[in-house]
C-alpha cells in the first residue's frame, strides 16, 4: 500500500528542522548503502550520530507519535532512527535499488525488519526540479513529490529511485518501520477496517452496539496477526 500522510510536521517543526539541517555537516550518502545500492546512490547524507541528526530525529519521532493515520497504517513495532538526505548539484540522484530487508541500529545493534519505507519531504516541490520518488510497478510507476512536512509510506519490498535533481535542493528524511503485522495485505485490511470503524463511531457514537462489536473484531484480528 502506498499512502500519503499529510502534515506530519507542523509548520513550526518543519521550519525548525530545516534550520538545523541547513547548518548540518552533510557527508557522502553511500555510507549506509549496501554494495549494490552504493553503485546507484549519489547523494549526501547526514552522519547518523551528529547533533543535528539527533535533534531532528527526535522531532520526527515525536511527530509520528501523535499521527493517528501513521499508527493505523503502519502498526509500528520498531522505527529505525530517521536518516536525512540531500540531493542537488553533482550529488543529485539515486538510481533503481531495493532497500535491505534488515537494518542494524547503530550503537544498539538492534535489528529492524524493513516492512515499510518512509520518506518525509522537507523541501517544497517548487524549490527543486526533478527529484521525484519513483516506485517501480509493472502497470504504472507513480512519480511522487509531496509538500514539505508530508510523508509517503510505501512497501519495503519495492524497487524505487530518486530522479536527478536538476535545480535547487531536495532534502528529506527517510527511515523504515518494522510492523507488528508483517503482511502488507493483512495490514491493509486492518487499516481499511479501522477507517470504516472511525466513521461508524463518529456517525453513531461510541456506545453504538455495532461500533462496539466491530471494535472487538478489529482487536481480535490484530491479536491473531500481530507480533507485538
Ligand atoms: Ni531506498
Amino acid at each position: 500500500m502506498l499512502l500519503h500522510l499529510r502534515q506530519v510536521l507542523t509548520p513550526q517543526e518543519l521550519a525548525q528542522a530545516r534550520e538545523v539541517l541547513a547548518a548540518a555537516p552533510w557527508g557522502d550518502g553511500r555510507v549506509t548503502a549496501g554494495v549494490q545500492s552504493a553503485l546507484a546512490k549519489n547523494n549526501e547524507q547526514l552522519p547518523q550520530g551528529c547533533e543535528a541528526s539527533r535533534n531532528v530525529q527526535a522531532l520526527v519521532l515525536n511527530a509520528l507519535q501523535r499521527h493517528a493515520m501513521f499508527f493505523s497504517a503502519a502498526l509500528p513495532r520498531q522505527i529505525f532512527p530517521p536518516l536525512f538526505n540531500r540531493y542537488g548539484g553533482v550529488t543529485n540522484a539515486f538510481a533503481n535499488h531495493v532497500d535491505n530487508a534488515i537494518r542494524y541500529v547503530p550503537g544498539s545493534g538492534a535489528r529492524v525488519r524493513t516492512d515499510l519505507s518512509c520518506t518525509l519531504f522537507l523541501s517544497e516541490p517548487h524549490e527543486y526540479d526533478g527529484g521525484e520518488l519513483v516506485i517501480e510497478d509493472p502497470f504504472e510507476s507513480p512519480r511522487l513529490k509531496l509538500p514539505a512536512g508530508d510523508m509517503l509510506l510505501y512497501p519495503g519490498t519495492s524497487v524505487h529511485r530518486v530522479e536527478p535533481v536538476t535545480r535547487g535542493q531536495r532534502i528529506a528524511s527517510f527511515f523504515w518501520v518494522e510492523s507488528m503485522v508483517r503482511s502488507d495485505e493483512q495490514r491493509r485490511l486492518l487499516f481499511d477496517l479501522d477507517a470504516h470503524l472511525m466513521r461508524l463511531r463518529t456517525e453513531h457514537g461510541e456506545a453504538d452496539a455495532a461500533a462496539i462489536g466491530i471494535t472487538g473484531t478489529y482487536h481480535n484480528l490484530l491479536r491473531m496477526w500481530a507480533n507485538a
